[in-house]
Formats: structure tokens, C-alpha cells, sequence
């Protein structure tokens, strides 16, 4: 809604009235129909206004104020129960600095009076639960009421519902008081609740009636506590942490007498009941500080939510001498955390495009804190997710953000919807680049067709492979990035390696609005951004010997993350190897599922791919040879493999393996004994005879006859593998072009000229100068016959 700027500011009397039936509204909403519209945050920000207008005007304060009364309204069909020790509140402080204890630590040394030299005050520090508090009475060891808090003065009887929680003991041991009222939250596990929607989610699927899925736990359990059908209660997984107590028979007639907060608990937990573990005991301030920190830091590990720690003065004679502060307690304060849910609104909805394509839709919102930061952004993740929660612009929403968790869209508070706007769709063409996007069967996400033509992606392709866990080139964030792909200076990730530094100067700082700058001025800009250029491509030499793991996992192929990535470099060893696997090598690693090598098998099939990473070879010495990953055995298969033998597949490699375990028995084997393997049809059988000379011959001379390889310093250098290969001359049986890449296919680097570092030079008719720097040099010259031998030994397909 557009605020009218006309309108004139309400008087504190209609402000407060406003505040008054909203707050009525919403209490209503939350504590009697456990459907809450807005987050909590938001409903102590009306209160606390409404509070302060009343403290600046105490003559607008009424007895039916909502700041008179604390709680909620007794639901009409339950019995009504009035609590013979009141259930009191906690003065909670939303401040959420850790060092806030020691203001309370100050408070009550002040109201006990005790001076600097006195000893520090013992606390009992605890977790604030978010759920419903809830008084269980016990006579005779028996449970025999359950109460909610209501108004603190008057509960609902519950005690059906209760009985079905399982931490809840229905009766105490022998030793237990004869009458005894235990305090405590009832609450529901994160995970129950995960579970109980997704149900509920299944219910509303199957066409259920009258089904709702729960917005967090705290209202799924006060929802299933108010439940008027105690069957449908017992099916609603509950908790229960005791914290406290109500009425209990006094030492006089035979009850504990109890000194302490600590011991009190302890006691119950003797009883049966739940005590939180992460309960402490606290002496002075600076444990109270350190409780806070370390709650906070580890408040997502717990299994469940919590907003908050409460501090509470050990001793009973203390807390007696303390007393109470109208309806608080000066022995106990609660600290909140930030709050992890908010309202705001959506500005507009944009569809990001991400490396590999994927369209997301994200919620622009008006910037707003939460979860300890100002969020700006919250992923809807998919055009699914998006309609579900039907998110629309303008529309108001909870975001909600725990820990490091990315910002979400909780859901959209639809009675704010103003006006009629446009339901999400997901756009049929790329935001960026205008090729189709396409939603592919049995997928959630839409992709944009257009590859490494979409400047989205590449320029995404070219963050992640500069990234850290990738190539780590310094300096290359996304700002830097994008500003060269729009100048130009990048497209693919080889070019990282034709930066030039001298071309740089200008595109390296943001352009500025023009100012103008004194001619000193200028040539320092100048200076520094010489500089900078000269850092980026610094970092981008550093970053060619990066081992093999980090340029595999760089090449951002689909599915293939850091640890598929450091497989594949530990089971190929080198790049060249990788781009020759077929599906049934790569399924021949552990935990390499059929989706991600499909997606390697396509990627190194694309030819653009394909040519980038050769060109990326020829930049990288990465050290992928021997020795730089740990030392891992070469299964035979995989040899096999990799002579790709016709018809031969994955299953019948085992088998031969498995029927011959070293390479002689293999030769010794007669056409018979093959056929027996696995039973192959006829025509594998023959392949594998052929074959078997072959690997035979392989195993033998270059591997020393043994099925199991060590990558160490002996690994077998197959073929050309490896080696610096020059061509010069004509070739007969093919062209120059083609035996150049070959050559690359089979792991060779081709080279211009010859040089020290060849170690061989192929030689055709009419070779030129390089031949004769070859004989000068010493460098082995082979012919074309001899190359297309060691095109066949490294199982390259001519
Ligand atoms: S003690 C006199 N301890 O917070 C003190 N309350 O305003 C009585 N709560 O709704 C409460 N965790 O349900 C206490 N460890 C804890 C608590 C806790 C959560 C809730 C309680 C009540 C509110 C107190």
C-alpha cells in the first residue's frame, strides 16, 4: 500500500486505539486459533509501541488493554483451570548483545546489595524454549491435571492431550511429594515437524478437507496441545522440558525442602522428567556472558527451536529476598536472540541465471534484519516453490533466515495483498540471453538453452573456475569478472591464461562518474590501476600449476563437485585419460552414480568443451602426474577399459578379472575357456581373444605383469600419454590436422617448434627445419607407422 502523504498523522489516542483492536486481532488469532498472521517479532513491535504510547500518556491506558493482560483467551470448550501458584512471565530483554547479562548480573547485586568485594551471585542459566508453557499436576504421584498458562492466573485443562506426550511421566516414582505441580514447555522437534507437514502436505494432496500445514513448531504444538480431539492430539509428536515449579506440598507436611534452582531441577530429572542438558550453573556475570555465546553459536544444532537463554538466581532464599516486580520475577530475565523471522515486502521478483543454466526466481525485498543481518534477497527456489507459496510483487511476507541459512520466503501474508497482481510464471526465454528455457521431464528447474553463448552463464562458469576451490586466481570476484567479459577480454576460461596486463589498465577499477582529476591525480590512478592489473595476472600464472582435482572441479561440469572432481583426477591421473572415459569407466568409480557420468560423458562430448579444455591443457602444467594425490591402486578393469575393446563392457571386464587373476592365465586361457567367461555371445568372445594378445602384450612390457597398478613413480606413460610431440611433413594416411589431434586425444601435447623438452618428432615427406633441430638436438624421430602403432597402443580409435 502507498502510505498517503496527505493524510494527517493519527493522535496517540487513535494510534493506541489502532494498536489496540490489531493487537486484540492478532492475540486472538495466535492464542485461540493457533493460526497466527504475522511473525512474533512483529507482534512485539506493535506491543511495545502501544506500550510506550500508554507510558508518555497514562491517562489512554484502559483495563482492556492487551499490555494488561499477559497471555491468551480460554478456549470455550475447554474446562477452565485457575492455577493455584500463578504462572508468571519473564521480563524478556529483546537485547541481544551477550554482554546484556551483565546488566541483570548488576540489577540484582544492586537489589541484594551486595558491593564490588562480595562474592559473585550463583545463576542457573537455561534455554528460552519456544513452545507453550504448561503446568502438570501430580497428586499421589499420579498426573492428574494438565493447564495451560492462559492469563497466568487462569489455564485450560488439557490433560488428555498431555497424557499423550511421551516425556511426560504419568506417574512418579514412590519418593515423589504427595502433591507437586511441575512447570515446564511443551514443544515439538524440529524433525516431528518436518514430518508432521509433510503429512499434512500428503492429507491436503490426497484431497483431504480442513487440512493446513503448520508455519513452525511452536504453532503445531500449541495447535495440537488445544486439540479437542485427543486422538488426533496423539498423533501429533510432542516434547516436554521441565523449568520449574507450581504448587508443592511445604516441607512442614512432609515435602523437599529445596535450597537451590540447580538442586530443584536435578530433582525433578530424578522424578522423570526432561531437563535440558545444555542447563548450566553460573557463577558470576562472565559465565552468563559466555552461556549466551555459546548457545548462540550452536542454537541450529539443537534439535529444537528456541528464542533465547533465561538467567535465573540459584539460590531460593534469594529469589525469595528478590521477589517480584509486578507479575515478573527480579530473580530471572530472558535474553532473546535475533529474531529469525520478519515482514517486508516484495519489490519485485528476478530470475538470476545460474552457471549451469538453471533459471531461479528471487524475491527482491525491501531490506530488512533479520537473523542478525540485513537481508536483501530470498531465493524462491524454483517455479514450483513459487506458486505454492504464491508469492506476488508487492505482496507482504515472513523471511525468515537461521544461521547461515540462505534467506527464505516463509509465506505471504495474502489479507495485505493489495490490488490484483500477476501470479509468478516462469519465463519461457533466458533473462540474459533470449534462448529458450526448457523444463526437462521429472525436473523442478528450468534451464536456459543457451550455454556458454548465454553471458550469464559464462561469466558464472568463469567465477567458479577462478573460484577458490578452483583455480583460486585472486582478485578474479565476480565484479572484475564481469567487467572483462563486457570489454571483451574473456570468454572462455583459456583466456584467463592471454590476459595481458598492459591491455588491462582501464577495464581493472570501476568506472567512476566523470570527475575531473588534476594531471598528478590521474597518473596515480593510472599507477594503481598498472598495479592491479599486474596482481591479476600474477595470480593467474600462480594458478597454473594447480593440481588436476581443483581443473577438473573448475570446469564446473553438472554434478561434479569437489569430491567427484578429486575421484576423477585420482582414478585418471591425467586430463587426457578423463576425456576419453566412457560411461562404463566412470561407473567404475565408487560413488559415481549414473546421472553425473552422463553429465561428464556429455560435457567432454560437446565440442566446444572439448576444444576449451585442450586449449586449457596447453596452459596448465597442473602436477596431475604421479605423486600428487595419494597413492591409489589402478584397478585392472580400468586398463581393460581403456584399450575400449568392442562390445565389452563393465560387467564382463569384472568377469575377466575375476576368472583370471593375472595377466598369464589370460594368455593361457584357450577360445573355450574365454567363452565360459560370463558366457559372452560369441562375437564378444572373439574381441576378447583379439583383445587378449593385446593387453597381454600392454600388461607385460609396460605394466610388469600385474593386475593391480601403484600410481607412484612408475606409472605405466601409455603410448603418447604425456609426451611433447612435434609434426612436421605430410602425413599419408591422414592430414597434418588430424594427426594433431590424435595425438592430443591419446594425452600428447602438440608443439610448434622443437626443443630440449620434445621428446618426439614425427616426420613426414617433405619435412622441413624441424626435422634437422630434431637430429640436432637428439630429439627420437618416428615415422608415420610408428605413430599410428603408438596411436593403437594408447587405445586411440583412428
Ligand atoms: S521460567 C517465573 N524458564 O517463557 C518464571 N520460562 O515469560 C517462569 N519459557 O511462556 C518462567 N523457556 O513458557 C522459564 N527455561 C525457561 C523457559 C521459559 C521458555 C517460556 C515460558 C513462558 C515464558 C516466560
Amino acid at each position: 500500500m502507498t502510505p498517503d502523504l496527505f493524510a494527517a498523522e493519527p493522535s496517540p489516542a487513535e494510534r493506541a486505539a489502532q494498536l489496540r483492536a490489531q493487537l486484540h486481532h492478532h492475540a486472538h488469532r495466535y492464542y485461540t486459533l493457533d493460526d497466527p498472521e504475522i511473525p512474533d517479532a512483529e507482534y512485539d513491535r506493535l506491543f511495545r509501541e502501544l506500550q510506550s504510547i500508554e507510558a508518555a500518556h497514562p491517562e489512554l491506558l484502559t483495563s482492556d488493554s492487551p499490555t494488561q493482560r499477559v497471555g491468551g483467551r480460554v478456549l470455550d470448550a475447554f474446562t477452565p483451570v485457575r492455577h493455584r501458584v500463578p504462572m508468571l512471565s519473564i521480563n524478556t530483554e529483546t537485547d541481544t548483545e551477550p554482554s546484556g547479562a551483565r546488566n541483570f548480573d548488576t540489577r540484582v547485586r544492586r537489589a541484594l546489595g551486595l558491593v564490588e568485594a562480595d562474592a559473585p551471585v550463583d545463576f542457573v542459566a537455561e534455554l528460552k524454549f519456544d513452545g507453550l508453557a504448561m503446568s502438570l499436576r501430580y497428586e499421589g504421584g499420579v498426573l492428574v491435571q494438565a493447564a495451560t498458562r492462559g492469563d497466568g492466573e487462569v489455564g485450560e485443562e488439557v490433560t488428555t492431550n498431555v497424557r499423550t506426550i511421551a516425556q511426560v511421566p504419568l506417574r512418579l516414582p514412590a519418593a515423589a511429594p504427595p502433591v507437586l505441580e511441575v512447570r515446564g514447555e511443551v514443544y515439538m522437534r524440529r524433525d516431528d515437524f518436518d514430518a508432521l507437514n509433510d503429512k499434512q502436505r500428503a492429507k491436503i494432496a490426497a484431497g483431504a478437507k480442513g487440512e493446513k500445514t503448520f508455519v513452525n513448531p511452536r504453532n503445531a504444538a500449541a495447535g495440537a496441545v488445544r486439540q479437542l480431539d485427543s486422538g488426533i492430539a496423539a498423533q501429533r509428536p510432542l516434547s516436554f522440558f521441565a523449568y520449574g515449579l507450581g504448587e508443592i506440598t511445604p516441607p512442614d507436611q512432609g515435602g523437599p525442602a529445596f535450597e537451590s534452582h540447580f538442586e530443584l531441577l536435578m530433582q525433578l530429572k530424578a522424578w522423570g522428567f526432561p531437563v535440558a542438558e545444555q542447563t548450566a550453573l553460573c557463577r558470576g556475570a562472565d559465565a552468563l556472558v559466555e552461556f549466551h555465546q555459546h548457545i548462540g553459536a550452536s542454537r541450529d544444532q539443537l534439535p529444537y527451536d528456541i528464542d533465547g537463554v533465561v538467567y535465573k538466581v540459584n539460590s531460593l532464599a534469594l529469589q525469595r529476598q528478590l521477589g517480584f516486580v509486578t507479575r515478573e520475577p527480579r530473580w530471572a530475565v530472558a535474553h532473546k536472540y535475533p529474531a529469525q523471522e520478519q515482514l517486508t515486502t516484495v519489490l519485485a521478483i528476478d530470475v538470476q541465471v545460474g552457471r549451469t543454466g538453471k533459471l531461479t526466481p528471487v524475491a527482491k525485498l525491501a531490506p530488512v534484519f533479520v537473523g542478525g543481518v540485513t537481508v536483501t534477497n530470498a531465493t524462491l527456489h524454483n517455479e514450483d516453490e513459487a506458486r505454492r507459496k504464491d508469492v506476488r510483487v508487492g505482496d507482504t511476507v515472513i523471511v525468515r533466515r537461521a544461521g547461515d541459512v540462505i534467506p527464505e520466503v516463509v509465506s505471504v501474508l495474502l489479507d495485505k495483498r493489495v490490488g490484483d497482481p500477476m501470479p509468478f510464471t516462469m519465463p519461457h526465454t533466458c533473462p540474459v540471453c533470449g534462448s529458450t528455457s526448457v523444463r526437462e521431464e521429472g525436473e523442478v528447474d528450468y534451464r536456459c538453452s543457451g550455454g556458454l553463448f548465454c553471458s550469464a552463464q559464462r561469466k558464472q562458469a568463469l567465477v567458479h573456475f577462478a573460484g577458490r576451490q578452483a583455480m583460486d586466481m585472486e582478485g578474479f570476484g565476480e565484479e572484475i569478472i564481469d567487467r572483462f567479459v563486457e570489454a571483451e577480454k574473456l570468454s572462455t576460461v583459456v583466456d584467463f591464461f592471454r590476459l595481458n596486463s598492459d591491455a588491462l589498465v582501464g577495464f581493472v577499477l570501476r568506472e567512476e562518474p566523470f570527475v575531473y582529476k588534476s594531471g598528478s591525480a590521474q597518473t596515480k590512478v593510472v599507477k594503481i590501476q598498472k598495479e592491479l592489473a599486474k596482481k591479476l595476472v600474477a595470480s593467474v600464472e600462480k594458478s597454473r600449476t594447480r593440481p588436476l582435482r581443483r581443473v577438473i572441479f573448475g570446469l564446473g561440469i553438472r554434478h561434479v563437485g569437489e569430491t567427484t572432481a578429486r575421484d576423477l583426477a585420482r582414478f585418471f591421473g591425467t586430463m587426457e585419460r578423463l576425456l576419453k572415459a566412457n560411461l562404463e569407466t566412470l561407473l567404475l568409480i565408487e560413488n559415481l552414480g549414473l546421472t553425473t557420468a552422463r553429465s561428464i560423458v556429455e560435457f567432454f562430448a560437446e565440442k566446444h568443451n572439448r576444444k576449451v579444455v585442450l586449449e586449457l591443457l596447453k596452459e596448465l602444467s597442473p602436477q596431475e602426474q604421479p605423486g600428487n594425490e595419494p597413492v591409489q591402486s589402478i584397478p585392472f578393469f580400468r586398463l581393460l577399459s581403456e584399450l575400449s575393446i568392442k562390445g565389452i563392457g563393465m560387467v564382463t571386464f569384472k568377469q575377466v578379472v575375476t576368472s583370471y587373476p593375472t595377466p598369464q592365465k589370460l594368455l593361457e586361457a584357450g577360445d573355450a575357456d574365454l567363452l565360459l567367461v560370463g558366457s559372452p555371445p560369441m562375437k564378444i568372445c572373439d574381441e576378447l581373444r583379439k583383445a587378449k594378445w593385446q593387453i597381454a602384450l600392454q600388461l607385460v612390457n609396460e605394466i610388469g605383469l600385474s593386475w593391480q597398478i601403484e600410481e607412484g613413480e612408475n606409472a605405466p606413460q601409455l603410448g603418447l600419454a604425456g609426451k611433447t610431440i612435434v609434426i612436421t611433413g605430410s602425413m599419408e594416411s591422414m592430414s597434418r590436422e588430424r594427426a594433431k589431434e590424435l595425438a592430443e586425444i591419446s594425452g600428447a601435447k602438440v608443439a610448434g617448434s622443437v626443443s630440449r623438452k620434445t621428446d618426439l618428432v614425427l616426420a613426414g615427406p617433405r619435412a622441413g627445419s624441424k626435422l634437422a633441430d630434431a637430429i640436432k638436438l637428439g630429439v627420437h624421430v618416428i615415422d608415420e607407422v610408428a605413430f599410428l602403432k603408438l596411436l593403437a597402443d594408447s587405445g586411440v580409435e583412428i
